[in-house]
């Protein structure tokens, strides 16, 4: 089949697919999908829903448990929007303690109502956020989760993360439209025989803490179905506090066509995911097998903490999802040769570089204990860490003195990672994992949005041990 015909017939098919295609977050009309989490979408060209933070009995993996979930669900609703559109959304905080949301990933202000981390809102106070996605938002999958500064680790690992979805340019590609599609929001927890979650050691929480039960989309080693001949879309969002997965799916490769911050230029083909916390991707699977269940699984990380004060969890390879053979897809869509234009960022006019160190302090309520930081410096709200002009392009090293990997996360712009070549690769990302006592580069580009705004880890346990620093945009 040419393309032109494959285009023709996928738009006549198009509403038969969406009506046939059932899966975690991916809604018939009713707005529920089969594993039961809500999907909200915009409409005309408006975002507006409720949320609400509580700790209560929820339904996760097959149980109850009791954590802190967003309208009562682990992970929380799908949020869908496009370019363009207004998002409001009302959030109520029921929880016992002060919280806060972020939109990690979303190009939106730092400030007011909008991505502003800086906001407290303490128990049973209500905050409306709004702001406007701009007209150019690059399509991805973003997500949104508490960032308070001291409990942002123990908010998230409870439960408090929803993916929110910009549909745009990927999404039109007949290709892409005609792939099932999956949303795996990757979490985990530690919890009793109870369902009641065990709160992490010191030690635990300075490695970052990880939980034994892997859920995805609330479920354990859930199963899908992939069409043979088909193509299969797998929205991967690692929501936990600090794990990190390194996913290889049983003899099918896997074609990434986003990172974190939008769409590939081209799809990379790829044996392995590997995939820090707050990161995204976007992957196409080709039904080419035989029948059969073939598993998704996360293989051993080491990500500096085997080994380490009772650390290092993540050594055995976990089975994460099953995929099995259902049907075909007549149609045969191919791999898509091309996507999205994806510009490079012109040269950079500055250069700046991030030492990442840990150091033995206070830690409140426990004694001493190993604290992060950046540039010798601890988080401080009281302070701006780094100045850069709106408009600017610049180029930030990151070294890593420390044993354990860092992924650094920048909210409001994306960037581009700087190979050892000196070329920034064509692709968006909002985190650079760091390895231990080693450097990353990354190229950015402070666009439209002047503020106070901060970088951080994403293990959320070093953020909220310091590894965090403020950056102010100046117009
Ligand atoms: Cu997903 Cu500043 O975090
Ligand atoms: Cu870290």
């Amino acid at each position: 089949m040419t393309r032109r015909e494959f285009i023709a017939q996928s738009s006549a098919l198009g509403v038969a697919i969406a009506n046939r295609t059932i899966s975690a977050y991916q809604a018939p009309a009713s707005g529920r999908s089969q594993l039961g989490q809500r999907i909200f979408r915009s409409a005309d060209g408006v975002l507006d829903i409720e949320l609400t933070a509580a700790e209560e009995w929820v339904e996760l993996a097959g149980s109850q448990a009791r954590l802190y979930g967003f309208n009562g669900q682990v992970p929380g609703p799908l949020l869908e929007a496009r370019p363009g559109d207004d998002v409001r959304v009302r959030f109520m905080n029921r929880l016992r303690e002060s919280t806060n949301l972020h939109y990690h990933g979303l190009h939106i202000p730092s400030t007011a109502s909008a991505d502003n981390v800086f906001l407290v809102l303490p128990p049973g106070e209500v905050v409306d956020y709004n702001f406007r996605l701009p007209a150019t938002h690059p399509a991805g999958l973003f997500w949104v989760h508490p960032h308070l500064h001291g409990v942002a680790a123990r908010q998230v690992a409870l439960g408090l993360a929803l993916p929110f979805v910009v549909r745009g340019e990927v999404d039109g590609i007949p290709e892409v439209a005609a792939a099932r599609e999956y949303f795996l929001v990757l979490q985990d927890f530690e919890l009793d025989a109870g369902g009641r979650p065990i709160e992490p050691g010191m030690s635990a929480s300075m490695l970052g803490r990880e939980g034994s039960l892997l859920t995805v989309s609330g479920q354990r080693n859930p199963q899908y179905e992939i069409e043979q001949d088909g193509l299969t879309r797998l929205r991967f969002l690692n929501a936990s506090a600090s794990r990190f997965y390194r996913l290889r799916f049983e003899e099918h490769p896997m074609h990434v066509i986003a990172t974190d911050g939008g769409a590939l230029a081209a799809p990379q083909s790829a044996d392995e995911l590997l995939m820090a916390p707050g990161e995204r991707r976007d992957v196409l699977i080709q039904g080419a097998r035989e029948h059969g269940t073939y598993r998704l699984t996360s293989l051993q990380y080491d990500r500096g903490t085997t080994g380490m004060m009772g650390g290092g969890g993540n050594t055995a390879p976990v089975d994460v999802a099953r995929f099995v053979y259902a049907g075909r897809d007549e149609r045969r869509p191919q791999i898509p040769r091309t996507l999205v234009s994806v510009p490079g960022l012109p040269a950079s006019t500055a250069q700046r570089a991030f030492e990442l160190s840990d150091a033995m302090g206070m830690i409140p309520g426990r004694g001493m204990g190993m604290r992060f930081r950046i540039n010798r410096q601890e988080f401080s709200e009281a302070r701006i860490d780094t100045r850069v002009r709106l408009g600017a392009v610049e180029e930030w090293e990151y070294r890593n003195a420390t044993t354990m990997d860092h992924p650094m996360h920048i909210h409001t712009n994306s960037f581009q990672v700087v190979g050892t070549d000196g070329q920034a690769e064509r692709a968006w990302r909002d985190v650079v994992i760091v390895k231990a006592r080693s450097a990353a580069r990354i190229r950015i580009r402070f666009d439209d949005y002047a503020g106070l705004t901060v970088q951080h880890c994403h293990i959320l346990d070093h953020e909220d041990l310091g590894m965090m620093g403020t950056i102010l945009i100046e117009q």
